[in-house]
């Protein structure tokens, strides 16, 4: 099985959006038993808490499920259960480098590397744009690729 873990600032906006499309696209290519999905926070405010109404709607919308997500903080242990550590933004990239203390650099990424083409390197943060529908077309595209990476990287 391989684990997969979104991180954005607090776990209700862009890390919860991008663990609900991802696990969708892994069910729709019929690799559930092989490759999981969860979301995190760096930030601790939330914790508990559903994802915002804005990420809702939008997944709703998509017709992608978002039921029983609740916010958590990323922790240590995270960084050696997850094998690839999706960061939405430089912040959360540099927040999961001053966690890697054992070497797991190489499991992070952020999301939009895998999208060069779009000129974007950070998800920006709906919290503060409420913009959801530009956060989920980023989001969405990093998803695909992200899954194509680890098909053809783990042969799946
Ligand atoms: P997220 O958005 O990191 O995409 O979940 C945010 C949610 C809450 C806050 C910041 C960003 N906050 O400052 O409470």
């Amino acid at each position: 099985m391989v684990h997969v873990l979104f991180v954005c600032l607090g776990n209700i906006c862009r890390s919860p959006m991008a663990e609900a499309v991802f696990r969708h696209k892994v069910k729709e290519q019929g690799l559930d038993k092989s490759i999981s999905a969860d979301s995190a926070g760096t930030g601790e405010w939330h914790i508990g808490e559903s994802p915002h109404q804005g990420t809702r709607e939008i997944l709703t919308a998509k017709g992608i499920d978002s039921k029983g997500m609740v916010a958590r903080q990323v922790k240590r242990e995270d960084l050696q259960a997850f094998d690839y550590i999706i960061a939405m933004d430089s912040d959360n990239m540099h927040a999961l480098k001053r966690m890697a203390t054992n070497g797991e650099t190489g499991k992070l990424y952020k999301l939009l590397d895998f999208v060069p083409e779009r000129g974007v390197s950070d998800v920006p943060d709906p919290y503060y744009t409420g913009n959801f529908e530009a956060v989920y077309s980023l989001i969405e595209v990093g998803c695909e690729r992200l899954l194509a990476h680890i098909r053809e990287r783990e042969s799946l």
